[in-house]
């Protein structure tokens, strides 16, 4: 059986990575994918390993049914480059850091989750980046679920051809 596994990046891997996480899950097993599609979530820096998701990140989850509360901080590790099919990052910064730590071999892996968005969804203007929600309001963290959710649709449509057989 043909499989992929995705890591979804951010910086603390509180906020924005498990929101990912929760909201590729979810769709994941609403596709019957759950067997085919491996999913987790790191932060680049290590100041909220062991931490659960930030508070403000599970309350709006948890108004679109989405449980976080499992989750746990981990930082990006050497072994995540071989073990991942894709490492998928929600900004530039996030990219950048990743490349700084991951062997030229396995740099084609690094994708950002706004690629995944379909053209055709013009909400966010083409934009590239999931923004960081930490300092500022929940409307925020309400955004960051808008642009998981269409992206993690988008992502799930491009990676069914690679799960067929
Ligand atoms: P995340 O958000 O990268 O989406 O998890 C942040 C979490 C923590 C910090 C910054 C962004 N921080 O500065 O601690």
């Amino acid at each position: 059986m043909k499989t992929v596994s995705i890591c979804f990046i951010c910086l603390g891997n509180i906020c924005r990575s498990p929101t990912a996480e929760g909201v590729m899950r979810r769709l994941v097993e609403e596709a019957k994918l759950s067997e085919r599609i491996l999913i987790d979530s790191a932060g680049t820096g290590d100041w909220h390993i062991g931490h659960p998701p930030d508070e403000r990140a599970q309350h709006a989850a948890r108004g679109r049914g989405y449980d976080l509360a499992a989750l746990r901080g981990r930082q990006i590790a050497g072994i995540d480059f071989e073990r991942f099919d894709l490492l998928i990052a929600m900004d530039d910064k996030n990219v950048a850091a990743l490349r700084q730590v991951c062997p030229p071999e396995q740099q084609d892996k690094i994708r950002l989750l706004m690629e995944f968005v379909p053209e055709a969804d013009a909400r966010w203007g083409g934009a590239r980046e999931v923004v960081d929600p930490y300092f500022g309001g929940a409307e925020g963290f309400e955004e960051v679920l808008d642009q998981c959710e269409a992206a993690c649709r988008g992502l799930i449509a491009a990676l069914r051809p690679q799960l067929i057989g």
